[in-house]
């Protein structure tokens, strides 16, 4: 059996020195421990295929050159030397800058940060800014998207008032996403609506085309003009509903999580069905999706036993994200402003209006979701 045992590397790490000491481990393991910090074990083929040699990855594009999957899988590191070199098993050998070592056993990504949040949100913690401030500063740009993934919403005034106005937020971002319906489509009453969304009815807390594969990540709802009694704007932190059924009802919450319903929208030109459930977890358990659409979900015909339990399930979430429920945030929004709300967390909706006493008219968009992930990493702080 080998013995383990350690090597002192003494590097020169940003402004100073510092030293990390690298054990191999009986096992073939590389422990790795800087000044202070507990150790770290670094599996061998997890060090083995990020190694930043060129003979792994691309010096170019950072991608990997040899097949990992062939990576024999009783890989051990060998030998370790003060200057960072390694070896492994294979006869393979590299030297680790200590700055890049540092980075390796540096903590784990975490996941988003949400704040969670119910009715009682202050608008004054609404993450919002001026259109003139995000394209004068990418800062800007950066911290708002930032408050975007934590709140799930996000506000921008000053948006031009004409049709294709909030193009102007969207092109700082990415292309739009384009549906069968086009790109920038009306929110307004008008005669023969196709959705009910093109009516004055009031729409109960609902997440956009969950029909459609994939949903729509972003969507971007501009303000043109907002004079009607009623048609304020409603928000539900779908994330935060989640979470307290979960807290209060984990058989309803598994439930949803576990039963793929059918969400359809059909007519003349577009047959768009999707199969999936309410709540969507991870792998490690997270919640990662809601999806919520009275006017187009069809759960279906499941044994009796788990319709009981489906529909038990989805009358206690309704109970918590309808439109008189303490989770509901209302607000209105006036001409000029934008509102983007991450559609895989929010539910979204609208109070009544009346025809009659003046008009109501959106333009919306929507941004798929990497493109706007993308766009906050790239300008986060370092
Ligand atoms: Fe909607």
């Amino acid at each position: 059996m080998p013995v383990a045992f350690t090597v002192r590397l003494v590097a020169r790490i940003g402004e100073g020195f510092a030293h990390m000491d690298l054990t191999i481990t009986a096992q073939g393991l590389l422990q790795v421990a800087g000044a202070g910090d507990a150790p770290v074990l670094l599996h061998p083929i997890w060090l083995r295929e990020r190694l930043p040699d060129a003979a792994v990855l691309d010096p170019q594009t950072g991608q990997r050159l040899e097949e990992a999957a062939e990576t024999p899988t009783d890989l051990r590191v060998t030998a370790a030397a003060h200057d960072g070199t390694i070896a492994f098993s294979d006869g393979f050998a590299t030297r680790l800058p200590a700055g890049w070592l540092a980075g390796a056993i540096a903590a784990q990504p975490r996941q988003a940060q949400h704040v969670h949040w119910d009715g009682t949100l202050d608008a004054a913690r609404f993450p919002c800014a001026d259109l003139a401030d995000l394209r004068a500063r990418p800062a800007a740009l950066g911290a708002l998207l930032a408050g975007l993934d934590a709140y799930g919403f996000a506000i921008v005034r000053g948006v031009p008032i004409e049709p294709d106005g909030g193009l102007a937020f969207a092109d700082l971002i990415g292309p739009i996403r384009m549906t069968n319906w086009g790109g920038m489509a009306d929110v307004k009453a008008i005669p023969n609506a196709y959705d009910l969304t093109m009516t004055p009815r009031h729409l109960e807390p609902h997440s956009d085309n969950p029909y459609r594969d994939p949903v729509p990540g972003y969507i971007l709802l501009h303000c043109l003009q907002n004079d009607a009694d009623g048609g304020d704007s409603t928000l539900v932190d779908g994330f935060h509903a989640a979470a307290m059924l979960r807290s209060i009802d984990p058989a309803a919450f598994d439930t949803l999580t576990r039963t793929d319903v059918t969400f359809r929208y059909h007519d003349d030109s577009a047959f768009l069905e999707h199969q999936a459930p309410l709540i969507e977890r991870n792998a490690a358990g997270d919640v990662v999706q809601i999806r919520y659409n009275n006017r187009t979900e069809m759960v279906g015909r499941l044994p009796v036993d788990q319709l009981d339990a489906y529909y038990a399930a989805r009358a206690a979430f309704w109970k918590l994200i309808a439109p008189v429920s303490p989770l509901t945030l209302q607000f209105r929004l006036q001409p000029g402003e934008l509102l983007v709300m991450d559609n895989y967390r929010l539910l979204h909706g609208r109070t009544g209006y009346t025809l009659a006493t003046g008009s109501r008219h959106m333009r919306q968009c929507y941004l798929d979701r990497d493109m706007v992930g993308s766009k906050r990493r790239l300008l986060q702080p370092a």
